[in-house]
């Protein structure tokens, strides 16, 4: 398991655990936490871009399979700075599958993201909708899907990719996302600065004119990793799917529910459309339901009430 110390990672780390999968964590704590990894599980403090010690870690702990989170993952310093993004995303996956193929290890699950849908044509996206990434971080997201079905003709390996929509809450307080890149920690933020929430723009064609997206349950995404691990070892499988709840959210919706959570006003403002921002992103998740049999389970409520919990517990030291 790579990037297990992160927001996310830590997350798929303790829905494995729960599944009883062995798992190894492998994280260069640049951006992840050693707190946030549980003792169960063995961590090894490696950057993937190693290929020989990545590999010689696969074989020291006999591993079967992998799953891939370790990536650089802000959209908007991947516009400023494409090249680290290029670099730790491309680079890292192709350290890693040469990694696996020296240490005869051919199943992996990919974190894939909405990223690479860009600016959709449909009301909802599914896994063959075009793909037109609209950052480098989307770019080098679906680059790597296109590294694991390359590997799949060459080298035999198996593969899944989920693509995540947006993913909000926490398991446990200490579990929060402790980066302030999206949208409800930036609401949280500006109200901890007696700041004004914003909205970025409320012109787009939607029924409120904010911008729509499928708000998912860490939790519930975790899941997901769970079942798309115990599907490549019950069966031959190569694929991506996406993972969301299907149900869209327009920003003010978003902004009234944290209202809702925290029990006064949040009082945002309109601002400025974001450039880049697709109006409507939703996941159609029938292949999810078909191939994974799994559904979201969380409500945008409980994303908000644990995301809530978790930023009063542990507020990220950047506030
Ligand atoms: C959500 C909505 C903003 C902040 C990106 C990636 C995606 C995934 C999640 C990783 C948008 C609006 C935001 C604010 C606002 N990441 N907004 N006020 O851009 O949908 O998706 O992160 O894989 O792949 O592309 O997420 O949380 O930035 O924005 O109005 O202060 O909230 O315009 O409509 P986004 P986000």
């Amino acid at each position: 398991m790579t990037g297990g110390a992160g927001y996310i990672g830590a997350h798929v780390v303790k829905s494995l655990l729960e599944n009883d999968f062995k798992v190894v964590v492998v994280d260069d704590l640049s951006t992840g936490l050693e707190r946030k990894i549980p003792e169960q599980a063995i961590f090894e403090k490696q950057n993937i871009s190693d290929t020989k010690k990545l590999a010689e870690i696969m074989k020291k702990h006999n591993v079967t399979g992998v799953v891939h989170l370790a990536a650089k993952k802000a959209v908007g310093e991947s516009m400023t700075n494409p090249s680290l993004y290029y670099q730790e995303n491309i680079g890292g996956i192709i350290s890693l599958l040469e990694a696996m193929n020296q240490a005869n290890v051919k199943k992996i699950v990919y974190s894939s993201s909405a990223a690479v849908y860009g600016d959709p044509v449909e009301e909802k996206v599914h896994e063959n909708s075009q793909t037109h990434p609209q950052s480098p971080y989307g770019e080098t997201k679906l680059v790597g899907e296109w590294l694991l079905k390359a590997d799949e003709k060459a080298r035999d390996i198996e593969w899944i990719a989920l693509r995540y929509f947006n993913v909000v809450g926490a398991a446990l307080p200490e579990l929060g996302d402790t980066g302030v890149n999206n949208l409800v920690p930036m609401i949280f933020r500006a109200l901890d600065n007696k700041q004004r929430p914003q909205v970025f723009g409320d012109k787009y064609s939607t029924t409120d004119g904010s911008c729509i997206r499928d708000y998912i349950h860490v939790s519930d995404l975790a899941h997901a990793h769970v079942l798309a691990a115990q599907k490549l070892i019950t069966e031959k499988y190569c694929g991506i799917i996406n993972v969301g709840t299907g149900q869209g959210f327009s920003v003010k919706q978003v902004m009234n529910t944290v209202s809702k959570v925290i029990g006064k006003d949040v009082n945002f403002e309109i601002s400025q459309p974001r450039p880049g921002d697709p109006a409507q992103t939703v996941a159609d998740v029938k292949k999810a339901a078909s191939d994974l049999k799994w559904q979201a389970t969380n409500d945008l409520e409980s994303m908000v009430t644990s995301a809530w919990q978790a930023w009063q517990k542990m507020p990220p030291a950047n506030n």
